[in-house]
């Protein structure tokens, strides 16, 4: 079948990548020509495990094609597929002004019947504006072909995105008509075939839950480090309560950690959106607003932790920083925890010396050259001549180090874990100042 996918980011490339891997022809399309420019050298402009291997394979077989030209993308796919980035406005409502520069595109270049498949995260009823969008630029050229909106919100988690898109737990299609569920259907079979993953419903529901999910993820998260906050004022270990109430099957283990706040390119801004969309319908939704606040000032915990060991006197100190995504496998920095505790830091008069496995090359481009960032080749260089160890991502490579060396490097034995990495009864044992999330001090 022929693709077209309509941005070319997290969810853009893995999506063309997966769908020409089953034997797709896909044409990825995005405004960014440098971006273009460096795909169609070989190069991923983003860090995906496994992503590389199949765009390579995948353009070798003349399956996968990168282009900024328009009206090549919009003539070539049955599938045009919107994949662009849907960023908060200054109310916190989600920008659609990309989704709707491309349905313009589209409608601008219609010459024949497509299905028009939205996965960027919007709004409920933006399937509608996309279909007035369309609509209204067939109507400027004086012509008017057939074509569907289907609402396919994706549900790839960033670090394991090939693995969620080419085995999903389901398979979301809101639409209006038979005809595209069945056309969804078929291109969707190879990665359907054990079990129907397909959930078929109305647009609006499909809109909604995508929404739906995410809110309810950083629910648990935000409810985790509510919990986490009392456990240290109580005298309690928030790691033993989240086992004690993991083991609930209507509880789970999963999602419950408690950490320095959630991050990344969705959960804020999917929270924030839909908080605004309750809004919009003259209803406020309390636990959204909550679940939020709690996330902001959750990202400050670890600052405010080292601010009280060193008395408030920031000035001068270094501080060595494990982690600068906003969560392992991923080179995501956007609204990243470790952001927040850098540019506190920095208010401050400290400095910070950073290490991240994949994020440095992002870190550069957020932050470029500062005195007061040093961005260090490994955990260790990291640790030279710092004064304490915080730890925002819990990287594999941060959970078994060598404490020796951690002890030896540091002018204080202080680390601030905000992550819950270690066993605070050892790290007492071997001297250090062990703060982590809503557990007793390490001594
Ligand atoms: N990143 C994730 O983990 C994830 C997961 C599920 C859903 N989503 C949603 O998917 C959407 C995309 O997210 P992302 O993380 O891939 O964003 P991204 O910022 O990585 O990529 C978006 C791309 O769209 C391009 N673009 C903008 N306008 C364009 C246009 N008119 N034509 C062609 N390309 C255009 C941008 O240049 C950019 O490369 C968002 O709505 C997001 O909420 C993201």
């Amino acid at each position: 079948m022929k693709v077209t996918v309509f941005g070319s980011g997290y969810v853009g490339l893995v999506t063309g990548a997966c769908l020409a891997e089953v034997g797709n022809e896909v044409v990825c399309i995005d405004i960014d020509a440098a971006k273009i420019e460096r795909l169609n050298r070989g190069e991923v402009p983003i860090h995906e495990p496994g992503l590389d291997a199949i765009i390579q394979r995948n353009r070798e077989a003349g399956r996968l094609h990168f282009t900024t030209d328009i009206d090549r993308a919009a003539e070539h796919g049955l599938f045009q597929f919107i994949a662009v980035g849907t960023p908060p406005d200054e109310d916190g409502s989600a920008d659609l002004q990309y989704v709707l520069a491309v349905a313009r595109s589209i409608g601008e270049r219609l010459k024949d019947y497509r299905v028009v498949v939205n996965k960027s995260t919007v709004p409920v009823g933006t399937a509608d504006k996309v279909r007035e969008a369309i609509r209204a630029a067939q109507e400027a050229r004086g012509k008017a072909v057939e074509f569907d909106v289907v609402s396919n919100p994706e549900f790839l988690k960033e670090g394991a995105a090939i693995e969620d898109f080419m085995k999903p737990d389901r398979i979301v299609v809101g639409t209006d008509n038979p005809r595209t569920t069945e056309l969804l259907r078929a291109l969707y079979a190879p990665f359907n075939r054990n079990h129907d993953r397909m959930i078929c419903i109305d647009i609006r529901s499909a809109e909604l839950t995508k929404y739906a999910a995410n809110a309810m993820l950083a629910t648990k998260i935000s409810f985790m480090n509510e919990l986490a906050n009392l456990a240290e004022r109580l005298g309690a270990d928030i790691e033993k309560v989240r086992v004690g109430i993991g083991s609930d099957p209507r509880i789970g283990y999963s999602f419950i950690y408690p950490g320095c706040g959630y991050g990344g390119s969705c959960f804020p801004k999917d929270v924030k959106a839909l908080e605004r969309t309750a809004r919009e319908v003259g209803y406020t939704a309390e636990l959204l607003q909550a679940v939020e606040g709690v996330n902001n000032r959750q990202k400050t915990q670890v600052f405010e932790k080292i601010h009280t060991y060193f008395g408030g006197k920031l000035r001068g100190k270094a501080i060595a920083l494990w982690g600068l995504a906003f969560k392992p496998n991923t080179d995501d920095m956007r609204d990243a925890p470790s952001r927040v505790l850098m540019e506190a830091l920095w208010a401050e008069g400290a400095s910070v010396r950073a290490f991240d496995p994949v994020a440095m090359q992002e870190a550069r481009r957020i932050y470029g050259e500062r005195a007061d960032l040093t961005l260090c080749e490994n955990p260790d260089s990291a640790l030279q001549g710092a004064d304490a160890l915080a730890i925002m991502t819990e990287w594999n490579v941060f959970r078994s180090p060598d404490f020796a060396v951690i002890k030896a490097s540091l002018s204080n034995p202080a680390i601030f874990d905000g992550r819950n990495l270690y066993d605070p009864a050892r790290l007492a044992a071997d001297g250090f100042d062990y703060f982590s999330i809503g557990r007793q001090q390490g001594r």
